[in-house]
């Protein structure tokens, strides 16, 4: 596994990181708590020390899975969580993060996100919050999700901002027109969920016989349906040739070139799979040829052009 810095701070994060929203169930298909706790703790084993975790996934029960398994070897994890945008004054603040302390058994949070923005609270208080508690080193690093450019250079205004998250992949790339440049002129780290499409990237939708059924929350999203499945198709199949000639699974040449952009700090990959955790963490140690990224940077263009217009 390969560590980063994580922008100012001096928390070094794996490049390929643990995304426990599925281990909270919700809208995911919920498999074993105990295989779950397994899991977190082979991920840790085998390199991975960075776990992103959210007040809401599940309703906390994925922070209290990730406390469960962690707890043991807190000082070796770097643990991400999140605020919920309802809970952005700064007493609420407060409160969801005593709460995120108490179910994942920490006296303190690596990272503490702002989840999503919430307009409707002023930014400058939500963030004098956050300043204060990195002050009482109950977090260590503050960052923020789904902001946009405006948002973000806002947010600099008030505090340092480690780290930005944000849906990024082959078939996601709106973050690379402005948010991407401002966080490398800035120092700030720079992650991606949902790093292979929910799925999408990995093949079993085109190649391996899964669908999804209707009742699947992905059912109705941008990638699932079945007309830009169809539209994919050009990609998955350039990822397939590209992963059979390096003996490698198709998410993780998705992943390793996610890891190959200059500026993106690391990948957040959510799994319930033993299996596919092993593939995840070996993704980071995938090298791509200069040519295969550029004929992956055209055909994700050009699939993009014939989704999103
Ligand atoms: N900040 C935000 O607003 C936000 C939003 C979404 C997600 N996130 C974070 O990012 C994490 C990941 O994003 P995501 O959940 O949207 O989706 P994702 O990681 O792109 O995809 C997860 C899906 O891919 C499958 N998968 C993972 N690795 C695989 C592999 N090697 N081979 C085959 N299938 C594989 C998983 O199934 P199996 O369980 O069968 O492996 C699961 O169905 C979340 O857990 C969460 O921590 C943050």
């Amino acid at each position: 596994m390969i560590y980063q810095k994580l922008g100012k701070t001096n928390l070094d994060i794996s490049k390929v990181a643990f995304g426990c929203w599925e281990l909270g169930g919700d809208k995911w298909e919920k498999r074993s708590d105990e295989g779950n706790i397994k899991a977190l703790r082979t991920a840790l084993d085998c390199g991975i020390n960075t776990f992103d975790t959210a007040v809401n996934y599940g309703s906390g029960h994925s922070e209290e899975i990730v406390g469960i398994a962690l707890k043991d070897r807190r000082r070796e994890c770097i643990i991400a969580t999140k605020v919920r945008p309802e809970s952005l004054r700064p007493d609420d603040v407060r409160q969801s993060c005593e709460g995120s302390l108490r179910r994942l058994q920490t006296g303190y949070i690596d990272i503490l996100y702002i989840h999503w923005p919430n307009n409707g609270i002023p930014l400058k208080d939500t963030l004098s919050e956050f300043n204060k508690l990195k002050e009482e080193n109950i977090i260590r690093a503050i960052g923020v999700s789904n902001f946009s450019i405006a948002q973000l250079k806002e947010a600099v205004s008030y505090s340092q901002i480690d780290v930005v998250q944000l849906e990024y992949s082959l078939l996601q790339r709106n973050l690379e027109a402005e948010i991407l440049p401002f966080c490398i002129e800035n120092s700030i780290a720079l992650t991606s969920y949902s790093s292979v499409a929910k799925g999408i990237l990995t093949g079993a939708y085109h190649f391996g016989g899964l669908s999804v059924s209707p009742d699947d929350f992905r059912s109705a999203r941008r990638l699932f349906i079945p007309e830009h499945r169809e539209k994919e198709r050009e990609l998955l199949v350039l990822l397939k040739e590209i992963a059979a000639s390096k003996g490698a699974a198709i998410s993780q040449i998705a992943v390793s070139w996610i890891l190959n952009q200059k500026g993106m700090t690391s990948a957040i990959v959510g799994t319930q799979s033993e299996k596919h955790l092993m593939e995840n963490i070996a993704a980071a140690d995938i090298e791509l040829t200069q040519h295969e990224l550029d004929i992956l940077d055209k055909t994700s263009r050009k699939v993009l052009k014939s989704i999103d217009g």
